[in-house]
């Protein structure tokens, strides 16, 4: 009796992991690499990953009537993603996710000039960042690692590092494990750059009907380039205070100095707790379809970036859908231009360190 109870329970937990992750062809490289597609089903979720850029593709989860719709912007074809550079969809990025200011930083007394992709300064890694590389992927239980060996000198930047990004699925949840190392040091700093609209359609309506909450105190005020003074202001009587849910659109078009240079929010928000502490670094609520995102991280930081540089018209049928404010990003990450600003939490990465740190999405509806 006992032999059968182990033999039916093995054969239901082996079904079951078998179950929720599947694996599909999306498309090729120009170089003829082909790009998977991993499909991960948990109850109430469907998470679509590729392995280009290791981007997020959609996320399938139930309004408060139980439909079922995608709650991120995408394409549906590969092309449409090798054809857009600016946006990110879904991807890791990095080395650096966020910007170093003129490229520049030291380490150990060494100068390093990485290219500059975004104005004078360089943006998410470089112009061929991680979320224009072809990662590696291997099914793990409830969902899929991806791993990407990035050379000493990629993009500039010292060291081969390994990243590992795992994306599993638990109930209503999303989770991001990230566990990167490196043969020098480096700075590091990756994060996911889904953009959200929780509605389901994007065409159909903008996220500045939606509301948020950024349980932070402080912010990264900028200067014109996005890049942090240095000073961790207070949001208190700010349009940066989101310490209570608040509709996205009542204050972005306030005249204030900071939401001018970034056309709407582009920040970064000081989480409480410290470093390495899971804790809230946001929750995003759509009163039309009762849908709620909570976002939980290890992270110091998170970039609430509003869709502001999104532009419909400019890729054309596969644009569509992507208008301004249609999406909007919630990066888990430390704070932009740390290699150069020694009072922020460190970026810095040694060999024989593990940089760990995780994001869970937790999707639920509310009334
Ligand atoms: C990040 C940046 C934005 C913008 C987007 C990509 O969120 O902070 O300024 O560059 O990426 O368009």
């Amino acid at each position: 009796m006992r032999w059968l109870k182990v033999m039916l329970l093995s054969m239901v937990t082996t079904m079951a992991a078998h179950g929720v992750v599947s694996k599909t062809a999306l498309g090729k490289m120009p170089d003829g690499t082909v790009i998977d597609l991993y499909t991960l089903k948990g109850d109430g979720i469907e998470a679509s990953i590729m392995t280009y850029g290791a981007r997020i593709i959609s996320i399938k989860t139930a309004d408060r009537n139980g439909i079922s719709e995608n709650v991120v912007l995408g394409y549906n074809n590969l092309d449409a993603y090798l054809a857009d550079k600016t946006t990110y969809f879904g991807a890791i990025v990095g080395r650096y996710g966020n910007r170093i200011a003129l490229g520049k930083f030291s380490i150990d007394g060494h100068q390093y000039q990485v290219p500059v992709n975004n104005n004078a300064n360089s943006l998410h890694g470089g112009p061929m960042g991680f979320d224009k590389l072809v990662w590696q992927a291997h099914e793990v239980a409830n969902g899929v690692e991806m791993t990407l060996v990035s050379k000493d000198g990629d993009m500039g930047y010292p060291g081969t590092l390994t990243a590992h990004v795992r994306y599993t699925v638990q109930h209503q949840a999303l989770r991001i494990d990230y566990n990167v190392s490196t043969d020098k040091p480096t700075v590091v700093n990756l994060t996911n750059h889904a953009y959200f609209n929780l509605s389901g359609d994007p065409k159909k309506n903008t996220i500045l009907n939606e509301e948020i909450e950024i349980p932070a105190d402080k912010y990264t005020p900028v200067d014109s380039g996005l890049i942090p003074t240095g000073e961790l202001a207070s949001v208190e009587g700010t349009p940066f205070d989101f310490r209570k849910l608040m509709t996205i659109g009542d204050r972005i078009n306030n005249n204030n100095a900071q939401l001018k240079i970034a056309g709407g929010y582009d920040h970064n928000w000081v989480l409480r707790g410290s470093n390495g502490e899971m804790k809230t670094a946001a929750r995003l609520y759509d009163p039309k379809s009762g849908r709620v995102l909570t976002v939980t991280t290890t992270e110091p930081g998170v970039q609430f970036y509003s869709g502001n540089f999104l532009d419909g018209a400019k890729f054309g049928k596969a644009g569509e859908g992507h208008a301004k404010n249609s999406g909007l990003c919630l990066e888990t990450q430390h704070f932009p231009d740390s290699p150069n600003r020694p009072s922020f939490p460190s970026t810095l990465l040694k060999p024989g360190e593990n940089r760990r740190s995780t994001t869970i999405f937790t999707f639920s509806t509310q009334k």
